[in-house]
Formats: C-alpha cells, structure tokens, sequence
C-alpha cells in the first residue's frame, strides 16, 4: 500500500423515510437555500412537493435552479453561482443525479469566486471558499454524493473536465432508494456501469499488498453482477435498489482508494468523447472500458485474470493465463450488453472522423493513467478499436 490519510466529512442519510432529515439538517447552514434540479424528473415523482413542503415548514426562504442538464454546462454553473450572489445563499441543496450534484458543487466555489469556476477545471486556479452544499440523491451512479469532484461541460469549447477539491464534499446526503424508483431502465443501466466502472478504475492499480481493497472492489462488482438483471425487470423493488445505491457510493467515496491510485484512463477517454457527441456517460464507458482492458492487458495479466476468476467464475483449467484474462473481459462486455448498454461507438452514430478531436482533448493534461501512462496514440486505438 501507499501512505494514505482518509477523510471523508459527508453525512450519509441512508434509508426509506429519511428526507425528513432536512428539517434537522438544512437549519445548521442557514435559511437562505438555492434548490438546484434538473429536467423535471423530480417534478413528475412528487419529491419536488415533498422537499419543498419540508423547507417551508422550516421557514427556509427557497430560490431555484431548474434545469440542470445531464452532462451539466458551465453556462448553467454560472447562473447559479450569480443567484447565490444575488440572494446572498447560505446552503445549495442539489436534488438529482451526478449532473445535478456535480452543477452544484461548481456553483459552490463559483458562487465565492469573482471569475469563471471554469478557471478551476483548466487547473488556472484553485478554489480558496465555496459555499456549503447538501444532496439530495435521486440516481444511483456517479458517488458525486459522497465526494469531491464534479465534471463540468464547457459547450462553447466542447470540453468535459473533471476537477474536484475538498471544500465540495456534500456536508449531507439523504439517500432514499425509494427516490431511484423512477430511473428509467436505460439510465438504470448506465448507472451501474458507472458504479462498476468507478470500481474497475480502482481493482486495476500498480500499488502492492492491497488484498482487502481488491475483495472490496470484487465484492461490489459481483453485487451489482447479481442484482442488475433483476432489478432491470423489476424497477421499483426496493431492495434491489437499495443494494445498488448502497454500491454506487462505496464505488467512489475514497474507501475503494486507501492506499492504492487507480487507473481512471478509460474515464478521462469517456469524457473526451461525451465532450464532442454529449451521450450518457455510463453508456460511453461500456463501450470503452473492455477495449482499454484489451490495451492494458500486458501491463499485468494477473490482475486480469483474478478479475476473470473471482468475478466472472471463469474456469481457469488448461487454459493460459491470457486466455482466461480475455475470456475475463468477454465475460465483462456481454454482462454489460445483456443489461442493455451499448458496446460500439456506433451505437451512438460515432464514426471515426472526431477521433483525432476526442484524442486531443483526452490528452489536455498530458499522457494519462496509473495503471498504465496512455500517450495519444493508445487513446487513438482504443478508440478505434471501440468502433
Ligand atoms: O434531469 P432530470 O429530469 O432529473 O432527469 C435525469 C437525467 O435525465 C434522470 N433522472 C435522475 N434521477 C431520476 C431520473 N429520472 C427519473 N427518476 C429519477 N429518480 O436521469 C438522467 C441522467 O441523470 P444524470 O444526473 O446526468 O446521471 P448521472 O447520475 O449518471 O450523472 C452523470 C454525470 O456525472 C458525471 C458524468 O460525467 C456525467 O456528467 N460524473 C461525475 C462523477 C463525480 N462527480 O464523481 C464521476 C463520474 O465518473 C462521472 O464522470
Ligand atoms: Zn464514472
């Protein structure tokens, strides 16, 4: 293992029943709430109702943010930060997915900060104040709920950038799974992809002697395994929900990363594609993640083939270990598509004339990758091999 300090102040709020816990909560920020939403979903499943009914019996003065888009935009952060400036904010509840939670933590240092927040995912500067925010979690996927990063999309450059700092950890999150009744089936599905991919991105790293992280990362991973296919045919049954929100926070709250760096290539490859062609960010990972695995496999087949072993039951007789790796990441891709994921770029109508576009920006930051350093012409194949 690496040295390592873990630190992870968000309140989880975990159960039915549990949104009355803003009426105790919300007061210890203030009275002055920015309610960040996004397109309505939550106006159709009666939490809007029931979270405005608990502010107001609390006597909290209510301003809205509606709208927040999946892939949220940075014209939509700046709205945002300028309301809190304008009614003088004291806390920013997001009621939403990861989109809507990652909006409102770039509202959070942009509404303390006098330029653009987009200042902080160039890395031009870093945030010194934000404002408290608090979630509400309606979907299970992204662990934006118990962390400190947030992808933002700046449309008029076409860049999806990920930054994070420890002043955006949520301070509270109440996560009902009753509220994840709702998700449709294809968001569903992404959803668990991204848990499971959140969760890939830590199983494959460099850093020795980190068994238990290894059986967290398996243990997850086979959860989501099991409970996807039935919770696909069965939206609302609660205990399946409640499994797999419970997976998609412990697949990116920092427990999964004590010790060890992750690889997060495949995830910096998404966003460069998600930046260009705006799909699903669960759906883009589906497509990419085996073929980086394919790409990788010789960086260190055992762990390909553990993952193969311990997570797909592949029967590892007379077989060598590449064999067994491949039928690893065979096994992962048809799990993925047997839920319903896609697992071509052209899935999404992508053809190869961005390649070179998505390539660029993956490489903003430079080469990429714990697991193993990408250059830009790994990026180029693995997207191509993802056509
Ligand atoms: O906008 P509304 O109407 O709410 O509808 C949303 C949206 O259309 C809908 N939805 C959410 N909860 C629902 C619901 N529909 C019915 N009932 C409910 N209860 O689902 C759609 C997708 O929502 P979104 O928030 O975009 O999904 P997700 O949670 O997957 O977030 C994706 C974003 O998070 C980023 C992604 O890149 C993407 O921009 N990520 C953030 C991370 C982080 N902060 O740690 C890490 C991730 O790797 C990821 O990159
Ligand atoms: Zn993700």
């Amino acid at each position: 293992m690496r040295a390592f300090q873990f630190h992870n102040p968000t309140r989880l709020i975990f159960g039915k029943g549990q949104l009355a816990a803003l009426k105790t909560e919300v007061p210890k920020y203030g009275n002055k709430v920015l309610l960040v939403y996004g397109g309505g979903s939550i106006k159709r499943n009666g939490l809007y109702d029931q979270v405005i009914q608990l502010l107001s019996e609390i006597g909290a003065e209510v301003h809205e943010l509606a709208g927040v888009e999946p892939n949220p935009r940075l014209s939509t952060v700046h709205t945002g930060a300028d309301l809190c400036k304008e009614h003088d904010i004291d806390l920013i509840l997001a009621v939403g997915g990861g989109s809507v939670i990652d909006c409102a933590k770039a509202i959070a240092v942009g509404a303390k900060y006098d330029g653009s927040m987009w200042d902080f995912a160039e890395r031009k500067a870093k945030p010194e104040a934000a404002l408290p925010l608090a979630t509400v979690l309606t979907m299970a996927a992204t662990g934006s709920e118990m962390n400190s990063g947030s992808v933002i999309t700046n449309q008029e450059t076409q860049e999806k950038l990920g930054w994070g700092s420890p002043l955006v950890f949520p301070a509270f999150s109440i996560l009902d799974p009753v509220h994840t009744f709702s998700v449709p089936q294809d968001q569903t599905v992404y959803g668990m992809v991204d848990m499971m991919s959140h969760t890939l991105e830590h199983y494959f790293h460099l850093d020795t002697n980190t068994p238990v992280q290894l059986g967290f990362c398996e243990t997850i991973l086979r959860t989501v395994i099991e409970a996807a296919p039935k919770l696909i045919n069965d939206l609302e049954n609660y205990e399946l929900r409640e499994t797999i929100l419970y997976c998609g926070t412990m697949a990116l709250n920092n427990i999964l990363s004590m010790g060890l760096a992750g690889d997060w290539a495949t995830h910096n490859i998404e966003h460069a594609v998600s930046a260009v062609y705006d799909i699903p960010h669960g759906g883009g990972l589906a497509i990419l993640f085996p073929n980086w695995m394919k790409h990788n496999l010789h960086v260190d087949v055992s762990r390909f083939k553990r993952l193969a072993i311990n997570v797909f039951d592949v029967n590892p007789e007379g077989k060598s270990d590449e064999q067994i790796a491949l039928e690893g990441i065979d096994a992962l891709s048809s799990f993925w598509t047997s839920i319903g994921a896609p697992n071509r770029l052209a899935d999404y109508d992508i053809d190869a004339s961005q390649i070179d576009v998505m390539a660029d920006k993956a490489m903003r930051f430079g080469p990429f990758g714990n697991f193993n350093k990408l250059q830009r012409e790994d990026v180029v194949e693995i997207y191509k091999a993802s056509l």
